[in-house]
């Protein structure tokens, strides 16, 4: 926060729009000060916002899923009524296609290209639901993911 010219107290409200390229900044500048990549980063921020954060904010969200594909497969509906009210929010939208029963392709469709932070957040579900999910990036709009 320091680096990126911020209060390292500052406090921000899940409603307050903070623009893109203050947060793309700060988590360029945590990288090179812990030394870290940035898929690196993005698992951490993944594990911690679906295991630590989102219970406490989003616990109904959490609840309506009993595994990980249901919670993945509810993420286009979810994202696009959660925002609704949110002035200036431009949520990612996803398509889902099935190679097989147990694979599945999230494809990815968002301006922003935080397609690490996609996968850090689906890690983060499996470990949610206990499951072992394996999850590959396969192009900058689509992450693969295979379900035990
Ligand atoms: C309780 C469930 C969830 C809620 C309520 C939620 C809500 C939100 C909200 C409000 C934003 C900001 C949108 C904006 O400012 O334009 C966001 C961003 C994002 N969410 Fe979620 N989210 C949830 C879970 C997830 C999960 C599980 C994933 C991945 C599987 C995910 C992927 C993302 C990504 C990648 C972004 C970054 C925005 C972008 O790339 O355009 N979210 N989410």
């Amino acid at each position: 926060m320091t680096q990126s010219g911020l209060n390292p107290k500052m406090h921000v409200l899940s409603t307050q729009d903070i623009d893109d390229t203050t947060v793309l900044n700060v988590v360029g500048n945590l990288c090179k000060v812990l030394n870290i990549t940035l898929p690196q980063a993005a698992d951490a921020f993944g594990d911690y916002w679906v295991n630590e954060y989102a219970p406490k904010i989003y616990a109904s969200f959490m609840r309506r899923a009993t595994n990980a594909k249901e919670m993945l497969l509810a993420m286009d509906n979810v994202h696009e009524t959660v925002t609704k009210s949110v002035p200036n929010a431009r949520p990612p939208r996803f398509d889902y296609i099935w190679e097989n029963d147990n694979t599945l392709v999230m494809v990815y469709k968002s301006h922003r290209g935080l397609i690490d932070f996609l996968v850090g957040l689906v890690k983060g579900v499996g470990r949610y639901y206990n499951e072992n999910l394996r999850v590959m990036k396969i192009a900058d709009d689509r992450v693969k993911i295979y379900f035990e």
